[in-house]
């Protein structure tokens, strides 16, 4: 797939996950194989008052590259600016966010509120693209609700504005997240556009990838919560649009040795405390489905001193050793 003059090969892309998807989880990710990661939403209005708290969820490494920087808004005026500051920062592409379902987004008609107002979507989205040098793409939901499903009408209003992809996650703003994605509407979505259309929700293995764009037949599969605590997914997914040989799924020694390398990356950008606190999420997540796991968890969760808890994950490594228990039981999904 290639977005703008930009390769992506494998089309296999992290997407964002406010909270969740920082630098170090990127960086991460992008070793193990995705070819294209996104960093959370930053607000327009945050943006331009230059708050140090936004900016901070724009710090890449250059290992990250390519990256996207996605950006939320309602306000034309203000998504221009913010687009313009977004700019100089040198991601390789910026994104418009149309699918945020929360609450405080869509009050402010920002997030996939744009999705039941096309005038104002045409408004921001031709902001937004008159301000970047940059590829500009766009990622919607399927609709409002079930009653005003309009995602290949919203992806040929974007297409005609210029955007250069657009990425669909098939649930409707009142769905949140909750019942399945409907893959049909990426189907509908790649019918009505000749611009590269990414198919985003429930991609939990590499068999979920490969169904995707065999079904749909997107350009791209994007994985969100799939790779909370499992970057291997990349690994997997990557072998099996490649053709090789499938990798085997990685065991508790594994796993921990990437969370401890999370851990330090996640100190050293954040400092101890946050980078602790904020590591939390992510080591629930690295030990989700292992036999014995949660008494580790439940300790590990509440230790502050990263040093401790690095020794106390490779005692519990030890301790598991040649155990059989090290070994991920069936169904570990996220
Ligand atoms: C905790 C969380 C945070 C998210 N943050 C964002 C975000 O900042 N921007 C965005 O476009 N989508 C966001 N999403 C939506 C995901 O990018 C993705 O579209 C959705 O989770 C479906 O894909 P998945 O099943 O692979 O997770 C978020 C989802 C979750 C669960």
């Amino acid at each position: 797939m290639r977005i703008g003059n930009l390769d992506i090969d494998p089309p296999l892309i992290l997407g964002p996950l406010a909270g969740l998807t920082d630098s170090p989880m990127r960086r991460i990710c992008r070793r193990m194989g995705a070819s294209l990661v996104w960093t959370e939403m930053v607000s327009a209005e945050g943006t331009i008052r230059e708050s140090r708290r936004t900016f901070k969820f724009l710090d890449f490494a250059e290992e990250e590259r390519p990256i996207v920087f996605q950006l939320f808004g309602a306000n034309p005026e203000s998504i221009a600016k913010a687009t313009r500051i977004l700019d100089g920062m040198g991601p390789d592409i910026i994104d418009l966010n149309a699918g945020c379902p929360a609450k405080k987004v869509v009050r402010s008609g920002s997030g996939s509120a744009l999705m039941r107002d096309l005038g104002l979507m045409e408004e921001v989205v031709r902001a937004f693209l008159e301000s970047t040098s940059r590829p500009g793409t766009v990622k919607i939901r399927s609709g409002w609700d079930e009653d005003s499903i309009n995602a290949p009408e919203v992806a040929g209003l974007v297409e005609e504005l210029g955007a250069s992809a657009i990425t669909i996650h098939p649930r409707t703003r009142a769905q949140g997240f909750t019942g399945r994605a409907d893959w049909r509407l990426i189907t509908e979505v790649k019918r009505s556009v000749e611009i590269p259309v990414i198919g985003n929700g429930d991609v939990r293995c590499a068999d979920d990838a490969i169904r995707m764009i065999d079904m749909t037949g997107c350009d791209a599969v994007m994985i969100g919560r799939g790779a909370i605590g499992n970057p291997w997914i990349f690994r997997e997914v990557r072998a099996a649009m490649t053709g090789a040989e499938p990798p085997t799924r990685p065991l508790l020694p594994e796993r921990l040795k990437i969370a401890i390398e999370q851990l330090d990356l996640m100190v050293e950008m954040k400092g101890v405390r946050r980078g602790v606190h904020e590591m939390r999420k992510h080591i629930v997540a690295y030990l989700k489905g292992f036999a014995g796991a949660s008494k580790l968890r439940a300790e590990l969760v509440v230790i502050e001193d990263p040093e401790v808890v690095k020794s106390r994950m490779r005692e519990a490594l030890a301790e598991l050793g040649e155990s059989r228990d090290a070994s991920v039981s069936e169904g570990d999904t996220q």
